[in-house]
């Protein structure tokens, strides 16, 4: 994967308050599976992959998985992952640590994402959020996403529905 395309090297990012260290974007390897997985455990709760399904996530084929990581330490930040299958493109899921949110670096995951999607082939990304989720639907409305359809009682054992939502990817 190539640097972050949003922002010219060396940049300091806006977003980010003085004295912070911007996080390393990079892609992710099997060797992220660990931190990956202890991250998923404490984000996701009740909705959390198991450790088998990340290790087919990190290393199945069509997928591409970023993370965000401390440039000091190496510490893994964020991650989030997309699936493309010729012209349609899914995303597969986008996090990133609570004391990092609210700073622009979920946004630079999901443009990352898409790039990526629209690199691969895809016209069209999709993707699924708990209905109660207004950060999440937040992002992805400014992105560009629209609601397509809802998936009644999607998430359980919480039995919350699913919004999917859909972006039309523009020729550049
Ligand atoms: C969703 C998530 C990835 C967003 O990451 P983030 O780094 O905080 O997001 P950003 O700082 O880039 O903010 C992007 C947009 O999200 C929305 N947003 C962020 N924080 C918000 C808040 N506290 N309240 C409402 N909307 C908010 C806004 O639309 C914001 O755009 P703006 O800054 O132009 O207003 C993060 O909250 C997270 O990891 N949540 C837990 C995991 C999760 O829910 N993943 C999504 C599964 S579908």
């Amino acid at each position: 994967m190539s640097a972050d395309p949003e922002l010219p090297a060396g940049a300091a990012d806006p977003e980010l308050p003085a004295g912070a260290a911007e996080p390393e974007l990079r892609a992710a390897s099997a060797a992220d599976l660990d931190a990956l997985h202890a991250l998923e455990t404490r984000l996701f709760a009740s909705d959390a992959w198991s450790r088998s399904m990340l290790r087919e996530e990190l290393t199945g084929e069509l997928r591409s998985y970023v993370v965000l990581a401390d440039p000091e330490t190496g510490a893994v930040l964020g991650y989030a992952g997309v699936l493309t299958v010729g012209t349609e493109a899914d995303i597969q899921t986008i996090a990133v640590v609570p004391e990092l949110r609210g700073r622009g670096q979920g946004r630079r995951l999901m443009r990352q994402l898409l790039a990526t999607a629209a690199q691969a082939g895809a016209r069209e990304v999709f993707l699924e959020v708990r209905a109660d989720n207004p950060v999440a639907r937040g992002l992805y409305d400014s992105l560009g996403f629209a609601e397509i359809g809802v998936r009644p009682r999607y998430y359980q054992p919480d039995g919350v529905d699913a919004i999917v939502m859909r972006h039309e990817l523009k020729d550049t």
